[in-house]
């Protein structure tokens, strides 16, 4: 299998006035990536914040790989601005969108890689048709829109099946993930794993992120 584990924090419920500095410890302790959460307070019922604090935090972070989970209605509105703020990976639900192809061809075209997200009521069935044309799928474990819920392990059988077919394609879960419940996200085929507060609120960043690697990693051997 090529696919690798790889831990992204998000940082929605970080000190947002010191997102450099939080984003760069959890860098220095060990995320693969950054899991930008960009809502639109239409497609969910919450606010974050929008490309102009992705350029920021680009120039003050360089190198990074970033990933913005597009919870918005009209997720084609932002791939421009996004690519300008040098995001790497944009990841778009796919239920408020007509056009799947299209957005996810404008992402290419735009420089950026093209991931597709399902909330926890959309059946991985709806999304089979496009997974050729996706770098990543997020199987949502949490209803979108805030931080710190609860797990839902009943999302799992979407991961399952995804890795049963697509062996080498990169799956990512996020929402509820931590030491307590990303056992039985890698069992169940997941690589790319977000983990927000068990990460963010960790006194040891650097052992959690590391446990959670090793969990993910032995499963995928
Ligand atoms: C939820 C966001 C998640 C969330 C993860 O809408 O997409 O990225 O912030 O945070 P935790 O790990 O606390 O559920
Ligand atoms: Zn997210």
């Amino acid at each position: 299998m090529s696919v690798k584990a790889k831990i992204g924090p998000s940082i929605l419920n970080a000190d947002l006035a010191n997102l450099a500095a939080e984003s760069k410890k959890l860098l220095d302790n060990g995320a693969d990536y950054l899991h930008l959460d960009v809502m639109d307070g239409n497609f969910v019922p919450n606010l974050t914040f929008g490309h102009p604090m992705v350029k920021s935090l680009r120039n003050k972070i360089k190198t990074a790989f970033f990933e913005t989970h597009m919870m918005v209605q009209n997720p084609e509105q932002w791939i421009s601005p996004m690519a300008d703020a040098g995001v790497n990976l944009y990841t778009f639900h796919i239920e408020p969108v007509d056009d799947v192809y299209k957005v996810s061809r404008l992402i290419q075209e735009a420089g950026m890689q093209v991931g597709l997200a399902i909330k926890p009521g959309t059946k991985v069935a709806d999304l089979e048709k496009y997974i050729s044309i996706a770098d990543v799928v997020l199987v949502m474990t949490v209803e979108p829109g805030f931080g710190g819920q609860s797990f839902m392990a009943d999302m799992m059988p979407k991961v399952e099946w995804l890795r049963q077919n697509y062996p080498n394609l990169d799956i990512e879960v996020d929402g509820g993930v931590g030491p307590k419940t990303i056992e039985c996200c890698a069992k169940s085929g997941a690589n790319m794993i977000v983990s927000g507060t068990a990460v963010v609120g960790a006194t040891d960043q650097r052992q959690v992120i590391k446990d959670m690697r090793d969990v993910v990693q032995s499963y995928l051997k």
